[in-house]
């Protein structure tokens, strides 16, 4: 008998891999073994399962598995928007839950654009534009040696080796030493860094153009958190020598209880 907490696991899937997220105390591995091997036999496409051990940290922004069922095997294909990434679960950040923001950017870009992506993990965001819209070119920056290594593979894969530039560090020095005035539009998608970011975002920005800026916002009940994201992004705008507008706010996703991930899209001129 499955207990009760797995009537309704959460269970997300990345390619052929399936990875189960318990509570992060829960530790009982028989119960989990046979959640892993009931997944396997009801998705057959399903080869391998994994236990997601903690939760998202670090720089890298990865997460500690355990292996549970099937191919021990953690790199897979993931697939989204017609394009394919070849990814490592444990080396490299990936959700689906992305998956409609990748597209929702990749809307936005005009023909021509120059596009920096900050925080570019195994190259999602900057594959899914290049393939999607007509950019000119896209800067793609992770300071992770792994996903900089997927990021070249998937280039190479969805062939728009043409279009995205791949680039190993830290995005702050990228963009002082080889990117500045250099773009359009600018993404940061970690919110944990792009407060502390936007500086090398306006950098990066030849004269005119757009920078969307993730967050992670904590709404007490009734407040309005994407106005407190919007304020928040203010404060850090205010410092530089610029005029900007809001075009746009959103959640993006929910990320824990009364913690929200939002993006605000800003348009910024340079005095
Ligand atoms: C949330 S993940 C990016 C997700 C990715 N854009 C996607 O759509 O799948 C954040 C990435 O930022 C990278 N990172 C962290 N600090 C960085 C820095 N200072 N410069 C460049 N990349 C950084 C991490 O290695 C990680 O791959």
């Amino acid at each position: 008998m499955i207990k009760n907490i797995w009537k309704n696991p959460k269970i997300e899937y990345i390619g052929d891999i399936a990875i189960i997220k318990p509570p992060f105390n829960y530790q009982d591995e028989n119960e989990l073994k046979k959640l892993a091997n009931k997944t396997l036999e009801k998705n057959k496409y399903i080869k391998s399962v994994w236990l997601a051990s903690s939760p998202v940290e670090g720089e890298f922004k990865i997460r500690e598995y355990k292996y549970l069922a099937g191919e021990y095997r953690s790199e897979t294909i993931y697939k989204e928007h017609g394009c394919s990434f070849k990814v490592d679960i444990r080396k490299v950040f990936i959700t689906p839950r992305l998956s409609y923001e990748h597209l929702r950017i990749a809307s936005l870009v005009k023909s021509g654009e120059i596009i920096t992506n900050m925080f570019a993990g195994a190259g999602l965001f900057s594959i899914i534009i290049a393939k999607k819209s007509k950019p000119k070119l896209v800067h793609s920056i992770d300071i992770n040696p792994d996903a900089y290594k997927y990021m070249v593979d998937n280039i190479e894969i969805n062939k728009v080796n043409d279009v995205v530039i791949p680039y190993l560090g830290d995005s702050k020095k990228v963009i002082e030493e080889k990117l500045v005035n250099s773009s359009d539009r600018v993404l940061m998608p970690l919110p944990e860094k792009a407060l502390e970011y936007i500086k090398y975002a306006i950098l990066a920005i030849n004269k005119k153009g757009f920078i969307h800026v993730y967050l992670h916002v904590n709404s007490k009940k009734d407040e309005d958190y994407l106005s407190l994201a919007e304020s928040m992004v203010k404060e850090e705008l205010n410092k530089y020598n610029i005029t900007y507008k809001f075009i746009n706010s959103k959640e993006v996703r929910p990320v824990g209880p009364r913690l929200y991930q939002v993006v605000v899209d800003v348009y910024i001129e340079k005095n």
